[in-house]
């Protein structure tokens, strides 16, 4: 019987990897690299300063820039990603968050948020469901990113129960990854690219019962 949930926030509660892409293409492309929605999805999952070193990677210019320039780079980045946060509203929740939660909640599975962004926080309250969550995991608390199982382990912690009584959900592959090495089930959220690994795999949340995961 498991007996919470973990949820990864990009592209499995909202989708704002729409919105890391603008940011990111914007910023790239001042420096003089190109990138496109392929190389994009290497980024999701990924902390914003591996996104930074994966995108100068590709420009061949990872040794072109000091750690005080690539901190001014990432932080260009954020601030002009924040502005395209403030639009976000409840409705930007993805099809069946809230009815989830809601269920979830009704249950009394408690559901915590594994996210590699800093800015968790103020995403989850502009979409309304900040007290939906009794864990948040502070990114900037961890020595590793995903697809290292670290974030999720920390969640279970914080929720006071096994990973493996948790089940995860992540819609990247390093987050599936991470999942699987916690040793949680892990449910996959398919946004179009393929996910290895994964226990179960929807395009929704309302294509899960919770009933049939807890049972899991
Ligand atoms: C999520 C997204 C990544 C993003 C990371 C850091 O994991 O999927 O694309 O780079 O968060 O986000 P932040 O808001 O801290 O820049
Ligand atoms: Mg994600």
């Amino acid at each position: 019987m498991k007996k919470g949930f973990v949820f990864d926030l990009d592209g499995v509660i909202t989708d704002t990897a729409k919105y890391h892409y603008i940011a990111w293409k914007e910023l790239a492309a001042e420096i003089g690299i190109e990138i496109d929605l392929k190389f994009n999805e290497q980024l999701k999952g990924i902390s914003r300063m591996d996104s930074l070193e994966r995108i100068l990677t590709l420009g061949n210019k990872n040794d072109a820039y000091s750690s005080e320039e690539k901190d001014a780079l990432a932080s260009k980045k954020n601030t002009h990603y924040v502005q395209l946060l403030q639009s976000l509203t409840p409705d930007d929740l993805l099809p069946g968050v809230k009815t989830f939660l809601e269920e979830a909640k009704h249950k009394g599975i408690p559901c915590a948020i594994a996210s590699a962004s800093k800015n968790a926080p103020f995403i989850l309250d502009k979409l309304g469901v900040m007290q939906d969550f009794d864990v948040i995991v502070d990114p900037a608390t961890l020595s590793k990113g995903k697809p290292d199982p670290e974030i999720f382990i920390q969640a279970a912690k914080g929720l006071n129960i096994k990973p493996s009584d948790a089940v995860g959900f992540e819609d990247a592959q390093a987050g599936i990854d991470g999942i699987k090495a916690a040793g949680m089930y892990a449910v996959g959220v398919y946004s179009g690219e393929e996910l290895h690994g994964a226990d179960t795999i929807v395009e929704k949340l309302t294509d899960l019962s919770i009933d049939e995961l807890l049972a899991k």
